[in-house]
């Protein structure tokens, strides 16, 4: 018989029906034996009488986690048995084959709560039971969604998706990169891309002009709630535009994700309000503030836009570094200091993050796309002609090549979903993340290679002092 769905099983009554999924709950009253099973789609109470003796006697064996497939007919419970708040409380498999596809061993921890008393760590090793947890379900769902209604709002807009290489060279975005080694060029790296920046900017270079990507991004900094060593970015880029065009299209998508998947949720001011740089400094005592009127209602979601960054500031040696991106324009009316390199700590940038709740859930800015422009960045951070040609000749070429005005913005999806679900660490919402300490638990990395490995790399270990 084809497998019905648990969800589907309410237009099933007084027919035979096999379902397939895991015994969530066994209650044995001897005689008469209830189990409840789960499938992705839903729970259904089933119950095995003596009548049916070989059901009977499977239903007395088979134990929480263990995989069935089960087939009975779906009676109407009597109706003292009707239990109101539950999904299928109106109905009841009785059951008259139980096939058991796998057994399982006794579950580490429970997972029919929340699982907030359970130790995470030992969450993450165990990842995929405590995946099961309704909490965990519904997380890692929410966040198809949102990614779906993302691919398919862009493509309506006109966006292009497209891969770009994650073996590659190191990008500047202020973190530390992860390397991996070569073992056709023994003593050369490729980098793991801290995002995909220059790749979105030449594929504008490349006559795409709409480009998205939900993209993973490395950076090698320490973990914390709303950080980890990967994460998924919703990356894009639009050539012939100006700031207030991607703002306007990235508010007006957060808006429709908010209005259609969280209809419960109520967007506390639209448009987003606008606070600069230095208001916020000064009225929040941060560059991320959290406007929300109410912080006790879990429904409100404060959307603002921060602008007008500095476009530089000063390093500990007395140099100059970005505060951002060190491919973004200054705004139109800060051009010609750039170019000029006179009061740069006054420059501002085109940049704009986006925050919500006093998280950063995303930033970009519009683009240097003269190589003039990018070149004197560089140049105001002090690196030589020759560290100009080897770290960016490519992106000089590129720019002096054919290349639209552009720009572009990178939100933190796992912030934005770990927010949308009322979650407070965007461990949540990523299905197999990562310890404080960078570690993957459940596979156990990082780990050691073989001696075969390093010496095809040509790697030797260094004590570390
Ligand atoms: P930025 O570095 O600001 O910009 O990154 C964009 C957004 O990504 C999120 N984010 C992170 N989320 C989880 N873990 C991390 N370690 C982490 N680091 C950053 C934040 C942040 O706002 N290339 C530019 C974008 C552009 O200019 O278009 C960039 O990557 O929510």
């Amino acid at each position: 018989m084809n497998r019905t769905y648990i969800k589907d099983l309410k237009a099933a009554i007084g027919t035979d029906v096999t379902i397939c999924g895991w015994v969530d709950v066994r209650r044995d009253h001897g005689k008469l034996i209830f189990i409840d099973f789960r499938d992705m789609t839903g729970k259904i109470q089933s119950v095995a009488l003596p009548s049916h003796a070989e059901a009977h006697a499977n239903a007395s064996k088979v134990r929480s986690e263990w995989v069935v497939r089960a087939t009975g007919t779906i009676n109407k419970r009597s109706e003292r048995m009707i239990a109101k708040n539950e999904e299928n409380g109106e109905i009841e498999l009785e059951l008259k084959q139980l096939e058991v596809l796998n057994e399982a061993q006794t579950p580490p921890f429970d997972i029919h709560g929340d699982g907030k008393e359970i130790n995470e760590e030992t969450r993450l090793k165990y990842r995929y039971i405590d995946l099961r947890r309704p909490r965990g379900q519904k997380n890692i769902r929410t966040r198809h969604k949102v990614i779906k209604y993302i691919r398919d709002f862009l493509d309506t807009e006109a966006f292009t998706e497209i891969e770009t290489p994650i073996l590659t060279k190191s990008t500047p975005e202020g973190a530390r990169d992860y390397v991996v080694p070569s073992r056709l060029e023994n003593g050369h790296f490729y980098a793991l891309p801290q995002s995909p920046q220059q790749y979105k900017q030449l594929l504008m270079v490349a006559g795409f002009e709409k480009y998205f990507q939900i993209a993973r991004c490395f950076r090698d900094e320490d973990t914390r709630s709303d950080r980890q060593p990967e994460f998924t970015q919703l990356d894009l880029e639009m050539s012939f535009v100006q700031r207030e065009d991607v703002m306007a299209v990235n508010e007006k998508l957060l808006i429709e994700i908010v209005a259609t998947l969280f209809p419960e949720k109520k967007i506390q001011t639209v448009p987003f309000p606008r606070i600069t740089y230095k208001e916020a400094m000064e009225k929040y005592g941060n560059d991320r503030p959290d406007i929300r009127t109410d912080k006790n209602d879990p429904n409100v979601l404060a959307f603002c836009w921060v602008i007008d960054f500095p476009f530089f500031e000063k390093t500990d040696e007395g140099g100059w570094t970005f505060t951002h991106n060190p491919f973004s324009a200054p705004k139109p009316e800060h051009m010609q200091g750039l170019m000029n390199k006179e009061n740069i700590g006054e420059i501002l940038t085109t940049q704009y993050d986006i925050v919500l709740n006093g998280f950063e859930i995303g930033g970009g800015s519009i683009r240097n796309h003269t190589p003039e422009a990018l070149k004197t960045v560089f140049e105001i951070m002090g690196y030589s002609a020759e560290q100009i040609e080897s770290n960016f000749g490519h992106m000089l070429r590129a720019l002096a090549s054919g290349t639209p005005p552009h720009g572009g913005i990178a939100w933190g999806l796992d912030r934005l979903v770990t927010l949308l679900n009322n979650e407070t660490s965007i461990r949540e919402v990523i299905a197999f993340a990562k310890t404080g300490e960078g570690k993957d638990l459940m596979m156990d990395a990082p780990s050691d290679i073989s001696e075969k490995q390093m010496r095809e790399l040509g790697i030797e270990l260094r004590k570390k002092k």
